[in-house]
């Protein structure tokens, strides 16, 4: 059989972890325009095939415009659930067994949508997706970089009292401009208030903002973190502390962070010690969720299925989950690859 179609069904069964996916990033032009219906909203584009069409991206912030536009005809409760619970269905099929969610709360309440209508909507869609299909999962909230901080504490004030739905805080939206360091003093505050730390950092921006991000922010993990590799000292920092980055690789061709996935640093950076996972970012926009993101970059850089299973493996261990919920992953995956050698 081919040697590529035997890797896809590996990369397809292989049970994973997805920490990098933002929820508004999985809004498909159908459910949008089911929902703009619903919600009588008129949407800029004649068709889904037309929407689909303006998915053309020179750098994040072209995408950034397309992303936040689609993001508001979400007004109801049934949105947000509606939209999570399409994302979970998907990854459901792809072997997806824990996921660690971002959503943008300011993209909404500077619409007038309560933080409320917001978590409710996605909580909802969790619990039932781990009733129904045992898929376990985190929500990490992210602040807005191109807002003030101001707006960032009031919205992070709004989810403390959703504290126990919220795992970690993270930092998104337009980098360049917008460093870790405009965050320090909320980030101080979530942490006080016993939120894990993770960034956005090195996708467009300098290698400096992943320093700020893990001497400032105190992260857990670096999103992105491509630019790191312009730093001899950093990359030694994150292989010495273990920090995962979430490499998205899709996202970065779509992006234009990388020019071609087969100059894709991935490979380069497994080989340099570097904790590296494969995830989605925003799979609506991108062309592709978790699996299609894995199969890309395998055919791209003639991956393993050793390094799909480390990948894998890395995707758990980088997670929020506790020891034992990670002991219970790692063997579904050992077991997997004892099937599959
Ligand atoms: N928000 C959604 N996707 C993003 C990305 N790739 N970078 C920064 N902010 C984002
Ligand atoms: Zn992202």
């Amino acid at each position: 059989m081919n040697k590529d179609f035997l890797l896809e069904n590996f990369i397809n069964g292989i049970p994973k972890a997805e920490l990098h996916l933002h929820i508004e990033g999985t809004f498909e032009p159908e459910l949008m325009f089911k929902i703009a219906k619903r919600n009588n909203i008129s949407i800029k584009y004649s068709s889904v095939e037309e929407l689909r069409n303006a998915y053309s991206f020179n750098n994040l912030q072209d995408f950034l415009n397309i992303y936040y536009a689609g993001a508001n005809v979400l007004v109801t409760q049934e949105d947000f659930y509606d939209l999570t619970k399409a994302y979970l269905d998907k990854v459901h099929l792809q072997n997806v067994q824990h996921c660690e969610i971002f959503f943008d709360p300011q993209t909404h309440t500077s619409r007038g949508i309560g933080f409320g209508t917001i978590i409710n909507g996605i909580h909802k869609a969790l619990v039932e997706a781990k009733e129904q299909d045992g898929i376990t999962s985190k929500l990490i909230m992210c602040f807005l970089r191109d807002l003030d901080s101001d707006s960032a504490m009031k919205t992070l004030e709004e989810a403390i009292p959703f504290k126990d739905w919220i795992m970690a805080v993270g930092l998104d939206s337009a980098e360049v401009g917008n460093p870790p360091s405009k965050f320090t003093e909320i980030f101080n505050h979530a942490r006080n208030n016993g939120f894990i730390t993770v960034a956005h950092a090195g996708e467009e921006g300098p290698a400096d903002y992943i320093w700020e991000a893990l001497d400032l922010l105190k992260v857990s993990r670096i999103d992105h973190g491509n630019n790191s590799l312009d730093d001899k000292k950093l990359v030694d920092e994150l292989v010495r502390l273990k920090v995962p980055l979430t490499i998205c690789p899709l996202s970065n061709y779509k992006l234009r962070v990388v020019k071609d996935l087969k100059n894709h640093p991935l490979k380069k950076m497994m080989n340099m010690g570097l904790v590296i996972t494969i995830n989605s970012d925003d799979p609506a926009y991108f062309g592709g969720y978790i699996n299609e993101n894995y199969c890309a970059i395998a055919e791209a850089l003639e991956l393993s299925k050793e390094d799909i299973y480390l990948i894998a493996k890395n995707s758990i261990n980088a997670s929020f989950l506790n020891d034992n919920e990670k002991e219970l992953l790692y063997k579904k995956v050992d077991a997997y690859m004892e099937l599959n050698k």
